[in-house]
């Protein structure tokens, strides 16, 4: 066993940099005069969100990855890397074990080859499956009932065990649902096929595009339909780097990260309607299998331990950031 002290020279290697969430802690990390250099394979990333030096590597390749992580000599990673559509991993599980399970398997033999011991990951509500008990605690029961979802477990398994058997220090962050955009309207989400409600509703704003559905409107909750907790993608970096201070200080942790807040698909809709000042148009259609009616987070670590607290929580704040770089996508890239 090595239970060395942290390198603290070094750039930070941020894998899957170049996707949503990834871009806005990479962004935190260079504002915090932390030096990053991407991995990506820029199967759903994209280059123009990111100004940092760039690798592009698949992590299922063992042999690409240790040769960057060689060649970088990383102090610690930040792993984003995945594929990470519930659905889809019901039709493709090969595909999502394949990435998720076998390139964080990659990845951390690889830091542990280069002795880079120290690993922010993410991961997601998802592990919990159907909550027992709402808000969900950071401590509530791992049943996750997607190939998604036990992917992600499998990895946080992983992890836990290279932390007890080598040291390692891992912060595993389950988030709720991202949302947002950077302030300046420069970087954002660019998912296609886009799965998430906030895009999925702002386009149905948009002359001739299709309406968005809402899955099920006889749910237990005030108004019939599923509450999420949207959480700012600036405050999912902003928790980041916090985590990264904590397991480079104090040793690994897992937590939740979510705004203690949910908001209807009705809310949100009423939302970008106030916010765009434009009719959403949308149907309603059946419950999606496997959608539990509630997920809100009830942890406490990241407030109380890491000192977190979410600047953007206001849905309408969020949806005024995603709007603002959601139409800089339709005007050449500059924010309106
Ligand atoms: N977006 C959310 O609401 C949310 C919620 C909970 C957890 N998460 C987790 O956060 C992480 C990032 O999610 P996101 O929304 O930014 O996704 P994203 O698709 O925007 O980003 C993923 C990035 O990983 C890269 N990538 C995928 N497979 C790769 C591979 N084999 N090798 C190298 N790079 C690869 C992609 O090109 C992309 O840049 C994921 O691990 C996801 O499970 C996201």
């Amino acid at each position: 066993m090595d239970f060395a002290k942290p390198i603290r020279s070094g750039p930070v290697l941020v894998t899957g940099g170049a996707g949503y969430v990834g871009s806005h802690a990479v962004r935190c990390l260079q504002a915090n005069d932390i030096d990053v250099v991407v991995v990506d394979n820029l199967s759903t990333g994209f280059e123009r969100l990111i100004s940092a030096p760039l690798e592009v590597c698949d992590l299922r390749d063992k042999e690409g990855l240790f040769d960057v992580m060689r060649r970088h000599k990383p102090r610690a990673v930040m792993h984003f890397a995945a594929r990470c559509y519930v659905g889809e991993s019901v039709r493709d599980p090969l595909g999502y074990y394949e990435t998720n399970v076998i390139g964080a398997w990659n990845l951390l033999s690889c830091m542990k080859e280069v002795r880079c011991q120290t690993l922010v990951m993410s991961s997601t509500c998802a592990v919990y499956g159907v909550p027992q008990s709402l808000p969900i605690p950071d401590d509530h029961s791992r049943r996750p009932i997607s190939p998604y979802g036990r992917s992600k477990l499998a990895v946080e398994f992983l992890a836990e065990d290279f932390s007890r058997a080598y040291g390692f220090r891992v912060g595993r962050l389950r988030y709720f649902n991202a949302a947002g955009a950077s302030q300046d309207a420069s970087i954002g989400e660019l998912h296609e096929p886009e799965t998430h409600v906030i895009p999925l509703v702002m386009r149905a704003t948009q002359p001739g595009a299709q309406p968005f559905t809402i899955y099920g409107t006889d749910y237990d909750t005030p108004d019939g339909t599923c509450i999420r907790d949207y959480v700012h993608v600036e405050d999912l970096a902003d928790a980041h780097l916090l985590a990264l201070k904590r397991c480079e200080d104090h040793g690994g942790f897992a937590c939740n990260l979510g705004t203690g807040r949910g908001f209807s698909v009705r809310e949100v809709i009423s939302s970008v309607e106030r916010v765009t000042g434009l009719h959403v148009s949308y149907r309603t259609g059946d419950r999606r299998e496997g959608d539990p009616p509630i997920l809100v987070s009830g942890g406490r670590f990241a407030g109380d331990v890491l000192g977190w607290r979410p600047k953007r929580a206001e849905l309408d704040r969020i949806v005024e950031d995603a709007w603002r770089f959601e139409q800089t996508q339709t005007s050449g890239g500059k924010a309106p």
